[in-house]
This record gives structure tokens, sequence and C-alpha cells, in this order.
């Protein structure tokens, strides 16, 4: 551990007025941001939040017509039964493919400055065009998008009253969107209460796990600010998730991703694992990083990681006990990347069932919401016989 994580510790020992919880005091240079409770998420000076604009999003967000084939909506690969997320490692695609990375829940997506796997959009309404139209999910088209909800009564009237448009405007979608999924916050987990004072919020053993958190395991290192993320990007080793190998579908995305996202033609014939941000830096150096991703409401969203290796925190404890992975399948650059701050960790078993419990306490109550009614397009003009 470095020496900066102890003044990060002090500080939140000290906010919450603790003392008995053993955090050590020393200054230090590089202090990682402590963590905390999570408070509202930043809403951008050009979107405002109104409860119009929301209720529009909710809307667009269930609605399959804005996918190229009108048969797939955002809320198909973000479940709200299946943590808002997708259930399987790999998320299911546009209908005839699959998807190449697990999907990420929505929820808490509007605290991050940095979405995707990659971070490769900076905002919701940037990262929403790109889930709309990409190839393997929602495949639509701008106009086709405009033309189909300038056929809906409802919608034309709703754009109307929120954006004052004549009929409803492709960049709006994006941006009621963004306005409902700023609605979808888990913000008073156990741990929220607990940092806000509510000794009680958390069991002995969580208390435990929180300090091994900062502790011996180290999760702080990345893990880190209210959000538990530093959203900043690592190779960990993860392994290939089990049923790749048998998905020829899955394959078959992999290898479109490659020339989509422009690797050389030699990488494209050689290489077996995903390579996270190398896609947008073109460096060696990034092969194999993904975003360190935030670690409330995981209690719903298993399976875990970019390829949906694992299924339960005993796995994932698991795996950093044993110092990370090693990128079984690559040649060499890639698994030279591979952080060095990942080290065996020699936990016991009743310390990784300590940290195991933290890891729940960053989930509260689970997020319902049933699909709502959606508007009908208008009735076709009756077709006049001629005689
Ligand atoms: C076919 C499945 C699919 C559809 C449809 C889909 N998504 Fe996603 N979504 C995913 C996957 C998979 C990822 C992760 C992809 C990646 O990082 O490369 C993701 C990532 C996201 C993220 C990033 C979360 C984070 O932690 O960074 C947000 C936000 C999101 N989707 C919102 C939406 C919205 C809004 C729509 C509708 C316009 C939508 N998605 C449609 C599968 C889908
Ligand atoms: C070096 C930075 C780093 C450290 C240290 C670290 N993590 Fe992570 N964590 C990540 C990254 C990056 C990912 C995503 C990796 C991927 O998909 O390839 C991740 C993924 C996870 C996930 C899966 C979340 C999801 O939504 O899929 C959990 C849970 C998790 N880490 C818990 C922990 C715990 C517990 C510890 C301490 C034992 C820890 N992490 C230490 C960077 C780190």
């Amino acid at each position: 551990m470095k020496k900066g994580k102890t003044l990060s510790h002090a500080i939140v020992a000290a906010s919450l007025g603790i003392a008995g919880l053993g955090f050590g005091f020393s200054a230090a240079a590089d202090v990682n941001p402590p963590l905390a409770a999570l408070g509202m998420p930043p809403v951008p000076r050009d979107n405002p939040q109104t409860p119009e604009k929301i209720e529009l999003g909710k809307l667009l967000f269930f609605d399959s017509r804005i996918g190229g084939d009108a048969s797939v909506s955002c809320a198909d690969c973000h479940v709200p039964k299946q943590g808002w997320g997708f259930n399987d490692p790999i998320s299911r695609g546009y209908p005839g493919v699959i998807h190449w990375r697990n999907s990420q829940t929505v929820i808490n997506a509007a605290y991050l400055g940095k979405l995707f796997w990659v971070g490769a959009a900076k905002s919701l309404e940037a990262q929403a065009p790109g889930a709309a139209l990409g190839a393997v999910s929602g495949n639509g088209e701008r106009d086709m998008v405009e033309a189909r909800l300038a056929f809906i009564p409802e919608y034309v009237k709703r754009f109307n009253q929120v954006f004052g448009d004549d009929w409803p405007k492709v960049n709006n979608v994006w941006k009621a969107m963004a306005a409902f999924e700023r609605t979808l916050i888990h913000n008073d987990t156990p741990f929220d209460k607990f940092m806000r004072g509510d000794r009680s919020a958390l069991s002995e053993e969580q208390v435990r796990g929180f300090q091994l958190f900062q502790g011996k395991a180290n999760c702080v290192e990345c893990h880190n600010g209210p959000l538990l993320t530093d959203q900043k990007f690592y190779n960990l080793g993860v392994p290939r998730a089990e049923d790749w190998s048998e998905s020829g579908l899955a394959q078959i995305t992999f290898r479109y991703e490659q020339l989509a996202k422009g690797v050389t033609e030699k990488l494209y014939r050689k290489i077996k694992d995903d390579a996270g941000l190398y896609y947008r830096t073109k460096q060696k150096s990034d092969m194999g990083k993904f975003r360190t991703p935030p670690l409330r409401y995981t209690a719903y969203t298993a399976p875990f990681m970019h390829n949906g290796s694992f299924f339960d925190f005993d796995e994932i404890v698991d795996f950093y006990n044993e110092g990370g992975g090693t990128n079984e399948f690559t040649d060499g650059v890639m698994a030279k990347n591979k952080t060095k701050l990942l080290k065996k960790l020699g936990l016991t078993d009743e310390e990784k069932a300590d940290l195991v419990a933290f890891l729940e306490s960053l989930s509260g109550e689970e997020i319902k919401m049933t699909t709502p009614k959606l508007p009908p397009y208008a009735p076709l003009p009756a077709v006049v016989q001629a005689n």
C-alpha cells in the first residue's frame, strides 16, 4: 500500500468521528479521493431536468422504435429486472448478432465522466447516439428515428412541449434519454448511510470488510471517491469468459469490431482478446485496459467485468487475492501491460468473507420499473377506392 492511502483513510475516519477503526495518520502528496457518501449527479447547463423531459426520456428509453428494425430498445439490453444491464456474460446484440462486451448497468451512469468500458463517451447525451445507432446495439439511423417519431402524435406533442420542436428532433431524443438516466441513481445504500453517520448501517463483518478494502486488500487504490472508481484504465488480466470459445457469433462480432475500430491487418489476424483502451489510443501500452467500474448496485448486475467472466463476489475476491489474471490468450504485448498494482493479497477465508460482505453493503434496494405504456402510431389514412 502506498503511503498516500493512509491520509485519505484519516480524512474518512475523521469526518465520521470514528476513532477505533485503526486507520493510520500520515501526510503524503499523492492522496486518492476518500470513499464517501454519494450526492446528486451533475446536470449539464444546456440540458436542465424537467419532469416532462424526464417522462419523455423514460418513454424513449423503453421504445424499440428507436432501433434500426424497430425491435430493440435501450431497455432490452438495460433490463430493469437484470440490474438495468443484461444477465449474459456478453450482452445480447442487434437481432442476428450478439454484442462483444458485457452490458453495463445504467444505474449511476449519470455521475460518470467516462462512459463505456473504455470511456469512449464523456456524457450521457454523447453516449446515447452511440448506443442507439451503433451497429451491434441499436443499429438505428437518425432520419429513420425522426421519421418514425413524427408518425406518433403523442411524441410530436411532447417534443413540442419540452423542446419547442415542430417535429421530434433526434438530438433531443438523446437529451431526453439523458435526463431520464439522471434519475436512475443509487445513493442511499447501507454504505452511504454509514458514511452519513449511521454507525448501525453496516454489520461488524462489513466494517471489517471496509477496513480491508482500504487496507490489506487495497481495493481503494482504484475504487475510490464517492463513486468507488477513479475512472482510470487498467489491465487486470481478466480471464476469458468460459462460453466465449463456443460462441461463433461472439467471435464474428469480435472480428467485426477489430475492423470497425481500425486495427492493422497484422493485428486483425492475430488478436484473440479484447484490447480495450487500445482501440481508442492505438498505443500498445493501452492494450487490455478497461475503465474501473463503480461498485454501487453490483448486487444486481452480475456477471461482472468487461466480458462477464465472473458471476459473484466470491469469484471476484478470489481473483484479486491471487493478484489478478495473466492475459492467458494473448501473445505477450497485452500481458506486459498487466498492472503492477495487483499483488497476491494473502487474505484468510474470514477476511474474504468480510470483503464480500462489504461489497454487499454497496447496494441498497433494487430499483424497479415496469415498461410504460408506449404511444401508438397515428392511424393510417383510409384508402379511398377509386371506381
Ligand atoms: C444491444 C444491446 C444494447 C442496447 C440496445 C443498448 N445498450 Fe447500452 N450498453 C450495452 C453494452 C454491451 C454496453 C458496454 C459497451 C462497451 O463498453 O463497449 C453498454 C453501455 C451503456 C452505458 C455506459 C454505462 C457505463 O458505466 O459507462 C450507458 C449509459 C448505456 N449503455 C445506455 C444506453 C442507452 C441510453 C441505450 C438506448 C439508446 C442503450 N444503452 C442501448 C448494450 C446495449
Ligand atoms: C488496479 C486497479 C484496481 C484495483 C486495485 C482493484 N480493482 Fe476492481 N476493477 C478494476 C478494473 C479496471 C475493473 C474492470 C476490469 C475489466 O473489466 O477488465 C474492476 C472490476 C471490479 C469489479 C466488477 C464490477 C463490475 O461492474 O463488473 C468488482 C466487484 C471489483 N473490481 C472489486 C474490487 C475489489 C473487491 C478490489 C480489492 C480486492 C478491487 N476491485 C481492486 C480496477 C481495480
